[in-house]
């Protein structure tokens, strides 16, 4: 789980953040009152503060934040005062200033994750909850929020301990052949290990990973991340044995069955190991960075969210268990069970899979009746990643007694998000209910921002991305909810009896028991979600500075992709100046040991680095248009051997003296190439490539589709906003686009024929093979693509996005499966 917490630190400098990075929450609309001591409203003991007032500001958040919450004797507060005399006296009763001073050291409010406190309760110090660690830091968070002005929003960069060489590592092959003969062999040998007894979905027993299931290209899905490619005996599969986990015997009875099992499993692991083939050395020429790991990065600033009135929280951090802790800090915990089929995911959050669900048992579910009736209003707001667009009246979160009747209930309808609230005016089930417009296909299947709100004079308002999408524009149905009912249970995924299940991905979840405003919910959105890394790429070598790296801002941005964004180049000597001109031109982002062979948006950097330009505070940022203005750009990478083992580097046309000149045929190019290289937009340039190449791979002339390209969705990508603005608007666009290539497709019977020849009802797999082998193949052959997307892992996605279909018509069947993989992010972003 928490691998990044204890990262080492050196000497700091810091470089004040700028572009999107810089948090937008510093007016929080904390209530600020210096002087009167409030009292402390989440401690049981009802601790009162009675000594001198705060002396500024700062302190008086403080107190608001962090004292009010921990001093408690329930809390680290039962051992950290004068009274009971344990040093450090940061929670001390006497004196909040005192205390204030006595905690600055303990706490670190540009990377709240790195305080003293956070870790010693990382550590299990004292703990009052296995989720103390998080609480804490959400206390340390909120303080920075309320104090912390944009301008001092600094983070602190320091030298990574060690300069990785780009080596070459391999890299898990993308088709499953390797993995099935070799380990798959193994787990599905029902005389041996006979893993496939419970590992696979048609099996009885239905245990996941289904790293041995009946698809090998879905069993290796699975099974990627249980292999270690640079440790063969660290893979989960040959530590499972070592842990005897359902070992076997040894035929010769030599050895005993968890030794046997242990060696047989290696002897697997490494034979799939051995025959990768290892990636081509670079060309001589070619100036290449320091490598890094996600987990060498310096932890960004992760503040800014407004969470003033938040009484549920969930972050998803874990990463590992059958508990979601909220990490609201509001007591009592509403911590989520998990049900066996809800998968984590890397990148903080939760995968609702196979049915599952997330629950909260009654009583500590109260908690939502009793704090939301006080204040009479509140606001759901999610992170979420619908997985299709096709599932029909699917609970994403809702407060609930059964399948008719609810408190409230945030739920997908394909493309549109509903919202249920009972009140005096709605019937038990909170409806009628507030929908997005259908027409407008808000809702996609890629990361979004969602809060629904309530309050009893305006009624309901929906957002996403932070922007108003829906709303009751009359009183009609608000009103007071004095007839909630107490006894129901919040449920994540589903409802509570299993009946309308969710498939998607939840980020981050937070209840609040007042209206988020629309600048708390803009705030809130631009605040993103999961955490985020400076990677920092040594390049000395190259320019005649010392300590000098380019940057990258780097998030793992779903199960699938890593976002990286607003790279810039700095030295980390404070006193260093360029001494000439720096040119930096054509920047290309490795991992493992190869050039992405996709996702090159900065490969068209040309900047120069001079005395003249050069910050010391915060260098100078890459991405900078004809007129020296920043623009805001990102690109996905596909994760490829985990987040944990991807390495990645830098290489350039040309850093300072060093320069390469590329040979031709080696860019990338769209099947149907238009000048692309010229235009000065990252996002326009990504959009005219996505049209073509979607045109390529479906074989459907782009003039079919070029009304509906040039008159709506060609305009309705932003030029410069933020990272997430900038994907998830484009990623809508990119989703009608490819609906509209699909419907040309399948509809045309002549293009249908030849592409998909006859595909029957799409029931067995070979049936379903005949439509999802072409759709890869063409993607495959069009898009320049060498290792990603994973075809094995997209294979299983859509074999399973077919499973779930309610539709029984086989067309739009076909329809929504070729328009999933044509829109997936990673696929497109080129
Ligand atoms: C039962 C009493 C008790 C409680 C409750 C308690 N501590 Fe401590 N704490 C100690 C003792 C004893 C020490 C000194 C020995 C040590 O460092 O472990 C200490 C030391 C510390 C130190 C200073 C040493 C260092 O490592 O920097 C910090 C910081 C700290 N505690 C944080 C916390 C936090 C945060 C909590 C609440 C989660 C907490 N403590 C709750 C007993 C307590
Ligand atoms: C009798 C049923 C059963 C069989 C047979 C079985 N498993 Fe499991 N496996 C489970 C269950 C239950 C879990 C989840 C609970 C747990 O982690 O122990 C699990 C979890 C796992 C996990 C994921 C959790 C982790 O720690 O990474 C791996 C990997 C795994 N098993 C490997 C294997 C391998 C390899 C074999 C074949 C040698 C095997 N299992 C055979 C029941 C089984």
């Amino acid at each position: 789980m928490k691998y990044l917490k204890n990262l080492p630190f050196g000497p700091l400098l810091a470089a004040s953040l700028f572009t999107t990075l810089v948090s937008c929450g510093g007016d929080s609309g904390q209530e600020n009152s210096p002087g009167i001591p409030p009292v402390n409203d989440n401690s049981d003991e009802g601790l009162v503060y009675n000594g001198p007032v705060a002396e500024n500001d700062d302190v008086q958040q403080f107190k608001l934040n962090v004292w009010d919450n921990l001093a408690g004797d329930d809390r680290c507060g039962g051992c950290h005062n004068e009274i009971e005399g344990q040093e450090p006296f940061f929670l001390r009763r006497d004196d909040i200033n005192l205390a204030y001073e006595t905690i600055l050291p303990l706490v670190d409010k540009t990377a709240p994750v790195l305080s003293r406190i956070v870790q010693r309760a990382e550590e299990d110090h004292n703990v009052w909850s296995p989720a103390a660690a998080d609480i804490i830091q959400n206390y340390v968070e909120a303080w920075a929020t309320a104090t912390v002005s944009a301008s001092q929003n600094t983070i602190v960069l320091t030298e990574p301990d060690i300069l990785r060489t780009v080596g070459d590592t391999k890299q898990l092959p993308a088709s499953p052949d390797l993995y099935e003969s070799t380990i798959y062999a193994l787990v599905t040998n029902t005389e041996t290990a006979n893993c496939v007894e419970c590992h696979s979905e048609s099996s009885p027993a239905r245990q996941q990973p289904y790293f041995a299931s009946a698809v090998p290209s879905t069993a290796y899905a699975a099974a990627r991340t249980l292999i270690d490619l640079n440790n063969a005996s660290s893979s989960r599969f040959v530590r499972r044995m070592t842990e005897g986990h359902n070992v076997w015997a040894d035929p010769t009875a030599a050895a005993t069955p968890t030794a046997y099992s242990v060696q047989e499993m290696t002897a697997a692991v490494i034979s799939f190991i051995d025959q990768i083939e290892d990636s081509e050395p670079f060309p001589e020429a070619l100036p290449i960075s320091t490598a890094q790991y996600i987990s060498d990065g310096v932890v960004a600033n992760s503040g800014g969210r407004i969470e003033t009135d938040v009484i549920a929280l969930y972050e998803f951090k874990e990463g590992s268990g059958s508990t979601a802790f909220d990490t609201s800090g509001v007591d009592p915990a509403l911590d989520l069970n998990l049900t066996p089929t809800v998968a984590w995911v890397g990148s903080w959050g939760i995968r609702i899979e196979d049915n599952g669900k997330a629950f909260g048992d009654t009583a500590s579910s109260k908690k939502l009746h009793d704090r939301i009736k006080e204040t009479g209003e509140y606001s759901v707001e999610a992170w979420v990643i619908p997985a299709n667009v096709v599932q029909e009246q699917a609970r994403i979160v809702t407060y609930t007694g059964g399948r008719d009747v609810r408190n409230f209930g945030l739920n997908q309808n394909l493309y549109d998000y509903d919202w249920m609230t009972r009140s005096e005016n709605s019937d038990a089930n909170g409806e009628p209910m507030l929908s997005t417009p259908s027409a407008d296909e808000v809702l996609q299947a890629t990361l979004q921002h969602v809060v629904a709100t309530y309050d009893p004079i305006e009624g309901r308002r929906l957002y996403v991305n932070g922007e108003l999408i829906s709303e009751d524009g009359n009183g009609d149905m608000a009103g007071s909810i004095n007839d909630w009912n107490s006894t129901f249970a919040l449920v994540v995924g589903n409802e509570i009896d299993n009946a309308s299940w969710w498939e998607g991905t939840v980020r981050l979840l937070a209840i609040h028991n007042r209206v988020l405003t629309e600048e708390h919910v803009l705030a809130n959105f631009d605040a993103g979600v999961g955490q985020k890394y400076f990677l920092l790429f040594n390049v000395s070598e190259h320019v005649d500075m010392p300590k000098a790296y380019v940057v990258f801002q780097v998030e793992v941005f779903d199960d699938y992709s890593y976002l990286f964004s607003s790279p810039f180049f700095i030295s980390l000597d404070r006193d260093a100046v360029p001494t000439g001109n720096i040119p930096i031109k054509g920047l290309r982002i490795g991992i493992n040991g190869k050039e992405s062979p996709v996702s090159q948006a900065f490969a068209s950097i040309d900047e120069v680095v001079s005395a003249a330009n050069y910050d010391a505070a915060t260098g100078v940022p890459l991405t900078m248009d004809a007129s020296d203005t920043v623009t805001a750009s990102g690109t996905l990478i596909g994760v490829q051997n985990g987040q944990i083992d991807d390495l990645f580097f830098l290489t350039f046309e040309q850093i300072g003296n060093a320069s390469y000149t590329r040979p031709v045929e080696s860019t990338p190019s769209p099947a149907d190439p238009i000048d692309l290289e010229q235009q000065p937009e990252i996002g326009v340039r990504l959009f005219d490539e996505v049209f073509e190449t979607m045109s390529a791979i479906t074989t459907v002339p782009s003039a079919r589709v070029s009304e509906l390209y040039n008159n709506e969705l060609r305009r309705s990508l932003p030029s410069a906003e933020t990272a997430y603005g900038f994907l998830s608007s484009q990623q809508s666009a990119v989703t009608q686009l490819a609906l509209a290539y699909c419907t040309e497709l399948v509809g045309d019977s002549t293009l249908a024929g030849a592409y998909f020849g006859s595909y029957g009802a799409l029931n067995s797999a070979s049936e379903r093979e005949a439509v999802i082998g072409p759709l890869l193949d063409h993607m495959l052959v069009n898009s320049g693509l060498e290792t990603q997307p994973d075809p094995a892992a997209m294979r299983a996605e859509l074999n399973g996005l077919i499973d779930n279909m309610t539709t029984n018509q086989t067309s739009t069947k076909v329809i929504a499966v070729c328009t999933a993989a044509l829109a997936s992010a990673t696929m497109l972003m080129q």
